[in-house]
């Protein structure tokens, strides 16, 4: 109990420390920065009584849409308090009763707000130690998508995952649902005989005939890494400690693309440290999932789109593994730290990715990111708030704060501190971090003091010249950010060149291109192409047909800008199969820029919106202007 008081009064300590520091070395706009250790995204008041435990005892019903049944939440009391607040969204209370004594309890909830949902207040005593709340899920619980046997690969068995982050974990568990809290958990999970259930938690490998199903997690997690899914699933093992999970008809493609999982998990831990989860899992969901992953603990969520066939996409691996230490071992403590997950986590990835296959490959991923991340800065506008690292997500949805920013301008600040004080003292730093931090949350400015003592030494000059104040609080794209090189796209460079000077398409020197070569020349083409130039290239290399996610969507944006009709029949076929927004959003975009596209967008979307995750719904919502 004192051990999490103490913790609070640290962050704040922190918080402050971090404003006088920049302060003392910032320019103008850094006088501006007010950091909040708070988290705006919750109702929950953990200084006063926090959850630290959760025992979930539910029911899947696939025919109501709904899971329902029991969460008994742990407490531990920091400071005088009446009443716990946790947070839940379009959610049924059926009851609340406190430790033993089977009496409800009158509960009550606050009002209701549309990303934020509502908060729960249960009466307790200073004794009180759980409270159980009895509960029901609505069908449209935005954290969980129900699909249907014909969204599914084998068309046999409906489907059901989740997707907490980064606050749709109170619209399926009632919960403190902040990632400033930590909480163990323990859950019993009846499904329909014949399925398979899993959880970011210890798995079974083996369907149970009962479809009774027990998970414990000792390591505590933030909810929004509390997941489940549900579906006819089987499991194939890659080595001693991973495997993977998918339909039937997709794992034993999904086990030869992700073949190298195990000399990630080496690489990862040669790097930074002992894996600290036992057991590294990944799940290929179905098409409608909206991310490309999710780093839920022990068990990944993958979208298919990564099973290229070549295993050209598997950074995607390298990034979810990497947030085993970036993310769930030390945790962004707001959302407003979001980059503390994600670039550090783009930053590992690329170091795995180097360590498997080598610089020249790592630095095709720097290079691809940094054209995002300029784009990004370029599309936003320089002075944009939200090109800082640290951002106010106040009064919004965190979901906005998903950019390039976090990511790119992430990884870029810490290749930056890479570059400055070099690799072994910089990895050095890195893994005493993740050592000293594991298992709590972090802050920003938190973050920033221990730079500032463990590596710049406190040396103000310094901090000054690396323009680390700049980095995190100001907009834009600081001088000093390095740019990479990669030598291969040079040669993709040289090639596009000798296209525009009249070499035939299917002249060029492509051999050994990987899907970053391809979708550097995608990015690179002249800006202005005719149906019988773009004809000429799709003969030469089949984009049209091509099984790469990746490069059908930037395949289908040139498609859109130039009018090449061939494409759009397999451009509807994509839009309608898959529903990973990173994917899907930019075709929408591009489409909605003039009206006849607009029209042609909204009829694809109205057969595909049935099929697309929430998530994605309300991204795709707002381009096409749809209300439903
Ligand atoms: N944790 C993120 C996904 C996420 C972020 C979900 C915020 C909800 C809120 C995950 O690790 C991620 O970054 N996924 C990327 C893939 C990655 C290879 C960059 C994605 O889904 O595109
Ligand atoms: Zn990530």
């Amino acid at each position: 109990m004192r051990g999490m008081l103490r913790c609070f009064k640290r962050l704040c300590l922190a918080a402050a420390c971090a404003a006088l520091l920049t302060c003392g070395t910032a320019g103008k706009e850094a006088k501006q920065v007010k950091e909040l250790t708070r988290d705006v995204h919750t109702h929950a008041r953990p200084e006063e009584i926090a959850v630290r435990h959760l025992d979930l005892d539910v029911q899947v019903d696939f025919d109501a849409r709904q899971i329902r049944g029991v969460a008994s939440l742990e407490l531990v009391h920091n400071g005088p308090a009446d009443s716990v607040i946790l947070d839940v969204r379009q959610m049924d209370i059926h009851k609340v009763t406190l430790d033993d004594d089977p009496r409800p309890v009158q509960f009550r909830l606050g009002k209701a707000d549309p990303v934020m949902g509502q908060a729960l207040v249960i009466p307790v005593r200073e004794q009180t130690r759980t409270v159980h709340v009895t509960y029901a899920t609505h069908p449209d619980a935005a954290g969980i998508q129900w699909l249907s046997p014909d969204q599914t690969a084998g068309k046999r068995r409906p489907f059901l995952y989740s997707q907490s982050q980064p606050i749709l974990a109170r619209s399926w568990v009632p919960c403190q649902d902040s990632p400033g809290i930590r909480i163990t958990y323990r859950a019993t999970v009846r499904v329909p005989s014949g399925m398979l259930a899993l959880m970011s938690a210890r798995n079974p490998q083996k369907r149970n005939p009962s479809g009774e199903y027990h998970f414990e997690m000792p390591q505590p997690v933030p909810p929004y890494l509390l997941a489940l899914a549900v579906g006819d699933i089987d499991f194939q093992p890659l080595s001693q400690r991973s495997g993977v999970y998918a339909e039937p008809p997709v794992v034993q493609k999904a086990a030869w693309e992700f073949a190298e999982t195990e000399k990630m998990i080496q690489a990862a831990e040669a790097l930074y440290g002992p894996y600290r989860w036992e057991r590294y899992d990944i799940l290929v969901l179905p098409p409608s999932f909206p991310f490309g992953g999710m780093e839920n603990p022990r068990l990944t969520f993958a979208t298919p789109t990564v099973l290229a066939g070549d295993r050209s996409l598997t950074s995607l691996v390298a990034h979810e593994l990497a947030h085993s230490w970036s993310g769930n071992l030390v945790t962004n403590a707001t959302w407003n730290d979001f980059w503390l997950n994600e670039g550090f986590t783009t930053y590992f990835e690329r170091r795995i990715m180097e360590a498997l296959y080598g610089r020249s490959y790592s630095e095709m991923l720097a290079q691809l990111g940094y054209q995002d991340l300029k784009a990004t800065i370029k599309q936003m506008g320089e002075k944009n708030p939200d090109t800082r690292l640290y951002v106010d997500l106040a009064g919004r949805d965190p979901d906005e704060g998903i950019t390039n920013i976090p990511y790119e301008k992430g990884y870029f600040f810490l290749r930056m501190l890479e570059e400055h004080f070099g690799r072994e003292r910089w990895d050095a730093f890195l893994h005493e971090y993740f050592d000293t931090f594991a298992f709590q949350s972090m802050t920003t400015a938190r973050f920033i003091q221990y730079l500032n003592e463990k590596l710049l030494k406190g040396d103000a000059a310094l901090a000054r010249k690396l323009e680390i104040v700049n980095w995190v609080y100001g907009t834009g794209l600081p001088r000093n950010c390095p740019v990479p090189h990669s030598a291969e796209f040079q040669k993709v460079e040289k090639q596009i060149a000798a296209w525009e000077n009249g070499v035939p398409a299917e002249s060029l020197k492509v051999e050994g291109w990987t899907t970053h070569h391809w979708l550097h020349f995608l990015r690179h083409l002249p800006p202005s192409l005719s149906a019988a130039r773009m004809a000429e290239l799709d003969r030469a290399f089949h984009f049209t047909t091509s099984g790469n996610s990746e490069i059908l969507c930037q395949w289908f944006q040139l498609a859109i800008e130039h009018g090449y009709q061939p494409a759009f029949p397999a451009m509807e076929r994509y839009l309608t199969s898959i529903g990973r927004r990173k994917l899907v959003r930019p075709l929408y975009e591009k489409l909605a820029a003039t009206p006849e596209g607009l029209e042609k967008a909204r009829e694809i979307y109205r057969r595909a919106r049935p099929l697309y995750h929430a998530i994605t719904r309300n991204t795709i919502d707002r381009i096409l202007n749809w209300s439903s």
